[in-house]
Formats: C-alpha cells, structure tokens, sequence
C-alpha cells in the first residue's frame, strides 16, 4: 500500500481546524493517532515495504504523528474556553439595565448660578486655568508682598513665565483674573460671568479642597455704583435661595475692589442653620488700579465685581457638610441630584 505522505499532512491540518467543538477534536485524534488510527496502520505497513519504501514510510508516519499532536494541543484550549464562554452565557437571566447618567451637582450649581446672571444680561467667558503672576496677582492689584502669593498659597508650576523674566507660571487661585483678561479684550459697557476650577495648596478638611470651582462676575459702565451692586446680587439671592432669604453686606478688604464686603445670607431652606449667618461671596466695586492695568484711562468708568465659591453654594443649598463628598465619585451620593 502507498500512503501520500503530503496530502494526509493536509488532511489532518483541515480535520483539526474543522473540529467546532472539543468532540470533534476528539475525533480527529482517534482517527490519526488512536490505537487503529492511520500512524498505527502506517507503522503496521513498514512490515511488508521495501527496503526503500520503509525509509520514506517510517518518517512519514512520524512526521504526522508530530504535525497532528502539534495542531490538536494548540487547538484544544481555544475550543476549551469556547466551552466555558456558552456555560457562563445564560440567556434566561435578567439583563443589566444600564442607567442614565446626571450632571454632577457642582456641574449642575454653576449653570444654575450662571443660569440666572445670563438672564440679567451677563455673558459667560472662560479664562485658562494656568496663569502668569501678573493676572492672578498684579493687575489685581495685589502687592508683591501679600501672603498669597507665597507657595504655600499658590501652587506655582516649575514652567517659565515666557511673559516674565524669572517669574513662574501658576495655577489660578481664584476667577478674578479673567475680569483683566476680559476688560483688556473688551471695552465697556461689558457683563460678564467667569466660571472655572481654582486651585489652592490647603489641607483637605470638611471645608477645604485644594481645587474647588467659582464664578467670577464683573460689570463695567459709565456711572455703575454700589446700589447696582446691591441690586444685583440681591436679585441673585432672591432667584437662587428664594424670595425670604435674608442679606447682608458686611465690610469687608480685597485689594481688587474699594469699597469690599462680603454678603452674609440667612435663610431657613439651610437645614440646621436657620438664624445663622452664612458667608457666600466676595464682592466690590473696582478698584482704579485694575482699570489701569485692563488699559482703561483713569476716572472714565466705574464697575462692580463679585466672586462666589460653587461648593460652599452647593453645601449650604443641599445640607451637604463635607467638601470632599464632591470628589468621592459615589453613586449613592451623585444619584440624589
Ligand atoms: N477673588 C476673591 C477670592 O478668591 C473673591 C472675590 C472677592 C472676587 C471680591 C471679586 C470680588 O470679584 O470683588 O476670595
């Protein structure tokens, strides 16, 4: 009997691939390699060849006998896991209903906020949340010297500022100085609110982050005076607490505005801390020398300027009592809102 040695490697090769599942596998390897599979028959053959033929037979059936080892090894754990995939696939059981998300509550305060300063005619602007000294600080009107401008106040980046020799670039500690780079971009009159993330090297406590979110608000006219300011952010009070919030403006110090104060509310929505007075932002008129450093000749214009903290806002409206509860990423906490 001849036996074509080529054509059978073939076969076992299409035989194996053929196997779908690890049965038929199984069957491919009686049939090769079992007790009357074709390498016994074939070694059985050798008996009877020729000399010649007993060379070419003899490596022939080992060859294939290697070849259809080689192939069903490598094939058995791919139709093994094949196997497990269709025990793990139950098709009776309950699906896993996927749930529509939610803005998170410090997305959905700042267009809230934002929201109601936009109906009173304010346009929002954005400013970049890495800054140079002269915007965070300088054209502010803060000195050199005042605290806040140390590092352990401002986290300053190891990067150049290319606008200023030996001076670094930092991250923004607050949303003022998109009022400069707003007032060098735009003459008045001019609205505008500013909402982004600032950054602050504190220690995370219950109250304290060190990147937490703020909307910077800045109007600028002929003839603007504190009563507009007033007014404002009465109106904000009222649209945002409610018609029975309580305000007061308390005299306050910011090198950016003069006269400062600082805006106090009570109300009793803020469960646990009716009859309590609550700070909720910083506020002014602008002060000459940021005018001077926008490019605005002197005694032309005059301009209100407030800056809120989105957190604080936020805790206080949903009697939440820690900051961190924002960073926490927990479903049970983010589903609520
Ligand atoms: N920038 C101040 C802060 O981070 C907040 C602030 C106070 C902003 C008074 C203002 C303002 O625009 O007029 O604490």
């Amino acid at each position: 009997m001849s036996w074509d040695i080529e054509k059978i490697k073939n076969d076992v090769a299409a035989d194996v691939n053929a196997a779908e599942v690890l049965d038929a596998l199984e069957a491919v390897r009686v049939k090769y390699l079992g007790k009357k599979g074709l390498v016994q028959e074939m070694y059985a053959g050798l008996a009877t060849a020729s000399p010649e033929e007993k060379k070419t037979l003899g490596k022939g059936a080992n060859d294939i006998k290697v070849l259809a080892d080689a192939l069903i090894a490598q094939r058995k754990p791919l139709l093994a896991a094949t196997v497990k995939r269709a025990q793990a696939l139950d098709v009776t059981m309950p699906g896993v209903a996927r749930e529509p998300g939610t803005q998170h509550l410090i997305t959905q305060t700042i267009e809230e906020i934002c929201d109601v300063f936009e109906r009173l005619g304010f346009v929002i602007q954005r400013g970049p949340e890495v800054e140079t000294e002269f915007y965070n600080f300088t054209a502010l009107n803060i000195p050199l010297d005042h605290p806040s401008r140390d590092s352990f106040d401002t986290f300053y980046l190891d990067e150049k500022d290319p606008t200023a020799a030996g001076r670094y670039l930092l991250l923004r500690s607050h949303t003022s100085p998109g009022q400069v780079r707003v007032m060098q971009k735009h003459k008045p009159p001019l609205a505008v609110i500013i909402p982004g993330k600032v950054y602050r090297p504190d220690a995370v406590d219950a109250s304290h982050a060190f990147m937490f979110h703020q909307i910077e608000g800045l109007l600028v006219d002929k003839h603007v005076t504190f009563a507009d300011l007033k007014g404002l952010l009465t109106a904000f009070c009222k649209k945002f607490f409610g018609d029975d919030v309580k305000m007061r403006f308390r005299p306050h110090f910011f090198p950016f505005t003069e006269p400062s104060a600082e805006v106090d509310i009570q109300s009793n929505i803020f469960k646990g801390r009716a009859g309590k007075w609550l700070e909720i932002l910083g506020c002014g008129m602008v002060h000459p020398a940021v005018f001077a450093h926008a490019g605005y000749p002197p005694g032309e214009y005059s301009g209100l300027a407030f800056g809120l903290g989105v957190e604080r806002i936020a805790m206080l409206r949903h009697g939440i009592g820690d900051i961190r509860t924002f960073t926490e990423n927990d479903l049970r906490v983010l589903k609520q809102f």
